[in-house]
């Protein structure tokens, strides 16, 4: 793999440039607002313990992840049963191979957003005016055998420490799918079923310390296009979501993960449950290093709002589509608020 080089990578610029340079600076009436934004705790996301979710007070449970899902979008669960060591493992191995020389690192690197293993920075180069102060190593997990020989074998212990993360990471997610068909009224495994064979892609973002992070995005406001996301953010705040028009900063808690409803629960709900904006903001002391697992239907897989949700008071929300239209179009679209959903609604209720 010898990389053809559209933009270098983000933490070369950096040991180049005390000031964000011209590729990165957003137009002025696009930047961050780092003022209006709420930072206490109680107007947080909710966090929700699993520990009785197999337990006899697994309604409870469902129910307070149905409510999240309905209001939020976003919520942060504990004692998730993914080990703690296996959790720190997995924040030690990202930060020791964004660590490597860069010749080392580039060995990885695409621009094309179709491989299934690569190194890249920002969001889309190929199609973006200004980048994001962002550097991701992105890696497809699941079936795992067909991956795992494909990924990074440095540092010596990255394939196997990543491959027990990636295991737990889908027993959890296909705990949540479970709760979540649930809370909807649904068969335990309808969204489950609905994914087809499904897929599991992990993304380790690499966000180093900024010198003027008023002037460009980590990652700019996006919702995700899958169907839920397991985010592992390590001690560093950065990520924000959007409530009643505001931004919400979401700090990191201790041994908890955060949990998003991607598009395509949203559309299999029948806009029930929400995907819900958010956005990652860099600061000027620390890097930050986060691993979210993006849990996906098939390609082939055929999403349409479950036939129970859609009544005379709740009208079908989608046209049926695959996840390979879905993605196709999301990448073509790049990162905006405008949600990629809207384009898959009955041409009648279209916006556009
Ligand atoms: C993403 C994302 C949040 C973060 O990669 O889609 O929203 O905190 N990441 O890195
Ligand atoms: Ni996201």
């Amino acid at each position: 793999m010898s990389p053809a080089i559209a933009k270098p990578l983000l933490s070369d610029l950096v040991a180049q440039s005390p000031q964000v340079p011209l590729s990165h600076v957003r137009p002025v009436g696009d930047r961050p607002d780092l003022v209006n934004v709420d930072h206490d705790s109680g107007s947080g996301i909710p966090l929700i313990d699993l520990k009785q979710l197999d337990g006899p007070d697994r309604r409870k449970v469902v129910e307070a992840i149905g409510s999240a899902c309905e209001t939020d979008g976003f919520f942060m669960v504990r004692n998730h049963g993914i080990p703690e060591a296996v959790v720190e493992g997995m924040l030690r191995v990202s930060r020791e191979f964004f660590h490597l020389p860069e010749s080392e690192r580039l060995k990885c690197y695409s621009d094309d957003p179709k491989k299934a293993i690569r190194l890249s920075t920002s969001f889309n180069v190929r199609t973006e005016k200004v980048s994001n102060w962002r550097d991701f190593l992105r890696l497809h997990c699941f079936p795992l055998e067909n991956f795992v020989d494909q990924w990074p074998s440095n540092p010596a212990s990255f394939r196997q420490v990543v491959s027990t993360y990636s295991t737990e990471a889908r027993v959890l997610a296909l705990r949540l799918l479970e709760a979540i068909s649930e809370s909807l009224g649904l068969e335990r495994g309808h969204m489950v079923a609905a994914m087809g064979r499904q897929a599991q892609h992990m993304a380790v973002n690499y966000y180093p310390p900024c010198p003027q992070p008023e002037l460009t995005y980590g990652l700019p406001g996006h919702k995700d296009p899958n169907a839920v996301t397991l985010l592992l953010q390590d001690g560093v705040s950065g990520l924000q979501v959007q409530r009643n028009g505001r931004w919400v900063a979401v700090n990191p808690v201790p041994d908890a993960l955060v949990i998003n409803i991607g598009d395509q629960i949203q559309a299999l709900s029948n806009d029930r449950y929400k995907s819900v904006l958010h956005r990652v903001i860099v600061n000027s002391e620390s890097e930050r290093i986060s691993v979210p697992t993006f849990y996906c239907p098939s390609p082939d897989a055929v999403i349409e709002p479950a036939d129970a949700l859609v009544d005379g008071d709740h009208r079908l929300a989608y046209r049926p589509f695959t996840y390979q239209a879905y993605y196709d179009e999301f990448w073509n679209m790049g990162l905006q608020s405008a949600s990629c959903l809207d384009r898959f609604r009955p041409i009648d209720q279209r916006a556009d």
